[in-house]
């Protein structure tokens, strides 16, 4: 999820919910406001018939049965409205409804108390004698007698229960089309407005941040070396003085420069590197060819010659070392021409299988002296191996292959190189029936200088520098291809390079 979304997503759920407190809140304010409009209305009838009439309780005293008509007339245009006459203790004398009450029921006092007391309440909740419950907002009005008797100055108490209008039901329908589905609609549209428009604002605020992000990832994509990391040519956000994302695109800038000098100087080295190790490969091959060449015609002199026999011995081994000398020297040189940026592949497009024949013949005498077979594979039925190859490098990646092979076969074993179309690629292997890799090393085989612990070849004795694999990823790359091995101790091992397929 996108910061901008998480912020939205954030602004959002803060609005819904304060939406829904000013819902809560408006809700309890639209009850409390029906129940102080029911009060002031049901104090003011109160006054008003306790004004008209001071001797009440005479009257019920006189005509108890016709004092039941005269609050009933009372109440006759005040719906949801019940008039009780109650004595001092809260005893029920007389009341407007059709319900039986209980002899001598009673109306708890306190909340009456609070109605009839000089504090002015906002409202006062009490009992509903009909409906026995005390959720009901009543008034109530001392009744005097008009001659007081026994020192007694309040006869009673005039009470009045409101019932709500309509049922539960209906109140809510009332709310909810008087006040909470324009509320609600009203809320949602704010809700909604607010939201498109922190939508916006996150939009802009991140703009700067998204701009450095891209940026980042085209460096990443590109590499130090691309336009993408010139620092004075990179898209980042306009630097407003004292802004956290200036700050950081300042920042981004000034490391840019630091990596891009650092990346400057290390191409540089490298260069110097190649150009330093191509140099001297090329100054030390012509010696080497030279020397070698001395060491063979003294060995070939010596060779028949029973008394030098011991310096025999050392021109063979002068020989060999001078001989692997020259190899180090001349695959070091090819690693650095071939690791140069510049290198371009002489490429043409040619049946890698033909290819193979002609190395396997080259290859044929020597693997002959040490009894090893070798063999390209027949090529298969259907669409010939083609690839753009170029034929120097491809035959060098070949023939360091079978060069490996060759060194660490027995007397006995084969050399199979095949070619085939793997739907958009040809794969060509180099397999041997020799005694394998330990499976430890093959995740290292090619790794510059890196040399499986057999790196000398128990037949011959001749060992390597560990730099013939190397040279043979850096071909397969530059052909846009890759390789990959497999290999059994004591069964074989099989190099497969892959690389793309071309029509002719
Ligand atoms: N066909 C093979 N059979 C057994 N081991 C092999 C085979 N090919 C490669 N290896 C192992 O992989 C190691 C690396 O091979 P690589 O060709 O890179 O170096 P090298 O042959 O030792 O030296 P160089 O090729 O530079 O003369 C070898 O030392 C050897 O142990
Ligand atoms: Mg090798």
């Amino acid at each position: 999820m996108t910061v901008r979304l998480k912020l939205a997503l954030t602004i959002f759920i803060t609005g819904a919910l304060t939406a829904l407190g000013v819902i809560a809140t408006v809700l309890v304010a639209f009850q409390r406001f029906e129940h102080e409009t029911t009060y002031y209305r049901a104090n003011a009838f109160l006054n008003r018939v306790v004004a008209m009439y001071d001797n009440m309780f005479e009257m019920h005293e006189r005509h108890p049965d016709e004092f039941t008509g005269f609050l009933r007339n009372l109440v006759l245009f005040e719906p949801d409205t019940q008039l009780y006459l109650l004595d001092a203790q809260g005893t029920v004398l007389a009341f407007t409804g059709e319900a039986r009450l209980p002899p001598g029921f009673k109306v708890d006092l306190r909340p009456v108390r609070e109605a009839v007391g000089d504090k002015p309440m906002p409202y006062v909740m009490g009992d509903d004698p009909e409906r026995m419950d005390a959720d009901a907002v009543i008034a109530a009005k001392t009744i005097k007698r008009a001659v007081i008797r026994n020192d007694e100055p309040m006869a009673g108490y005039l009470y009045l229960v409101a019932h709500q209008r309509t049922s539960p039901e209906d109140r809510w329908q009332v709310l909810g089309s008087s006040l909470g589905k324009p509320a609600v609609a009203g809320i949602l549209g704010v809700v909604g407005l607010s939201s498109l428009l922190a939508w916006w604002v996150i939009a802009m605020v991140t703009r700067p941040l998204r701009q450095l992000s891209d940026a980042v990832a085209a460096v990443s994509r590109e590499g130090l070396g691309s336009g993408a990391a010139d620092p004075d040519a990179v898209a980042l956000p306009s630097q407003r003085a004292g802004e956290e994302f200036s700050q950081l695109a300042v920042g981004f800038r000034a490391m840019l420069r630091t990596l891009r000098q650092q990346w400057e100087a290390l191409r540089r080295l490298d260069h110097f590197r190649r150009e330093g190790v191509s140099n001297l490969s090329h100054d030390l091959r012509s010696p080497l060819t030279a020397t070698a060449a001395c060491l063979e015609t003294l060995e070939t002199r010596w060779a028949g010659q029973p008394d030098r026999a011991e310096d025999l011995g050392l021109v063979s081994m002068a020989l060999r070392n001078t001989r692997n000398a020259a190899r180090l020297v001349q695959s070091l040189g090819d690693l650095a021409q071939l690791d140069e940026p510049e290198f371009k592949i002489q490429a043409e497009v040619l049946d890698a299988g033909e290819l193979l024949d002609d190395i396997a013949l080259r290859f044929g005498e020597r693997a002959a002296q040490r009894g090893v077979g070798i063999a390209a594979a027949a090529q298969a039925e259907g669409e010939p191996p083609f690839a753009a190859l170029d034929i120097e490098l491809f035959e060098r990646a070949i023939a360091n292959l079978v060069d490996n092979a060759l060194k660490f076969c027995r007397p006995g074993d084969r050399i199979a190189l095949s070619a085939k179309v793997e739907d958009d690629r040809v794969s060509v292997c180099v397999e041997d029936t020799g005694p394998g890799i330990p499976p430890a090393d093959v995740p290292h085989l090619f790794d510059r200088f890196y040399q499986s612990r057999q790196s000398v070849a128990p037949a011959t004795g001749e060992g390597g520098k560990g730099l013939g694999l190397a040279i043979v990823k850096r071909i397969a790359e530059l052909h846009g291809g890759d390789v990959f091995v497999q290999s059994e101790l004591g069964r074989g091992t099989k190099v497969a390079l892959s690389l793309p397929r071309a029509m002719l």
